[in-house]
């Protein structure tokens, strides 16, 4: 026994002043709703691997987007899910395209009570599933698959989006956006860039929700998750490139990324709570496993301990909820 003064355990005496003493504070105003929209639905659709998440129809969209922004969310990032794809993925850029018009669903429905964000990327709308355009020989093409993603931007530009996320990881992607939306007159809409995104097997739930119809993997253009200086790296790229905000993509498995990204560089950091993450957690939940609110407070406090200020989670709504 030391002396009197060492009793760290009089800071936990009691709610009060373990309250008063948190180092870390969520607060809905950071937290991010991903949501998906299918093109057609009449009916919001279930995902079985992300139990409580849906597939949304413009309706339904409207309707839960309504609710976040109630419950005091900071941001909502859509995903749109077409009827038709194709090998350029033409869907994501055509202004009829059910991403973009689902934007202009919610920016009509939310104005801007919270900030509508939208995924940069092509994996949803190719027949290939990649998130870039092919060269004969089947790989990603980087550059022309820029000239797709400047073109994709500007038509969620023109949809009234108040962010848009680059979610390729092609290099140099976030300088081409960046200059195509300020090309048309969009200076004022900002870049959340997925920087630091892994080849990760977190996203297999993710895939489900946008029938994705990759056959194959990513390695060749998302991160190894042996890497921790590349990630670095492609965040300074990034914030050079114009990056108004960076990611780190999963959370949980990278809380060393997230808080070396937050101690180089001193643009906000955003982390992704994904798809795999919460379905681990909900699939223990079901089986009695797991106390699942307080998992989830858990793991929302230990990403932003690690030093994200924003948090995209599928449990963005209902969190915010038992935060106020
Ligand atoms: C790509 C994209 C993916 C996710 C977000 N944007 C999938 C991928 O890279 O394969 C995954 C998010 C999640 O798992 O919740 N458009």
């Amino acid at each position: 026994m030391g002396f009197p003064q060492t009793r760290p355990r009089r800071l936990r005496t009691s709610a009060a002043v373990r309250r008063l003493v948190s180092e870390t504070r969520l607060h809905p105003a950071e937290l991010i709703l991903p949501m998906f929209v299918k093109e057609g639905l009449t009916e919001p659709r279930p995902i079985a691997s992300l139990p409580g998440i849906v597939q949304h129809s413009r309706e339904s969209l409207r309707k839960a987007a309504a609710e976040a922004v109630q419950a005091g969310v900071g941001g909502i990032m859509l995903y749109g899910i077409p009827t038709a794809k194709d090998a350029t993925g033409s869907g994501g850029i055509d202004p009829g395209g059910i991403l973009n018009v689902a934007i202009r669903d919610v920016v009509s429905e939310v104005g801007d009570a919270t900030v509508v964000m939208s995924d940069l990327c092509l994996d949803e709308f190719t027949s290939h599933g990649h998130c870039g355009v092919l060269t004969p020989d089947g790989t990603v093409d980087n550059d022309a698959t820029l000239a797709a993603y400047a073109e994709m931007a500007i038509a969620q530009a023109a949809a009234g989006v108040h962010m848009v996320g680059p979610s390729g990881m092609m290099d140099g992607q976030v300088g081409v956006v960046r200059q195509a939306l300020d090309g048309a007159g969009y200076a004022d809409v900002s870049i959340l860039a997925y920087a630091a995104k892994y080849a990760s097997a977190f996203y297999g739930p993710f895939r489900d929700a946008v029938e994705s119809s990759l056959d194959g993997d990513r390695r060749t253009y998302q991160q190894d998750p042996a890497n921790l200086r590349e990630s670095l790296r492609e965040v300074e790229l990034d914030v050079a490139e114009g990056a108004d905000i960076v990611m780190v993509k999963p959370a949980l498995a990278y809380l060393d990324v997230i808080a070396a990204v937050r101690d180089r560089l001193d643009v906000p950091v955003a982390a992704y709570q994904v798809s795999g993450e919460y379905a681990m957690a909900e699939a223990a939940a079901a089986n009695g496993w797991l106390d699942r609110e307080r998992i989830m407070m858990e793991t929302l406090h230990s990403i932003r301990r690690a030093g994200a200020s924003i948090i995209l989670t599928y449990w963005a709504t209902e969190a915010a909820r038992l935060l106020r």
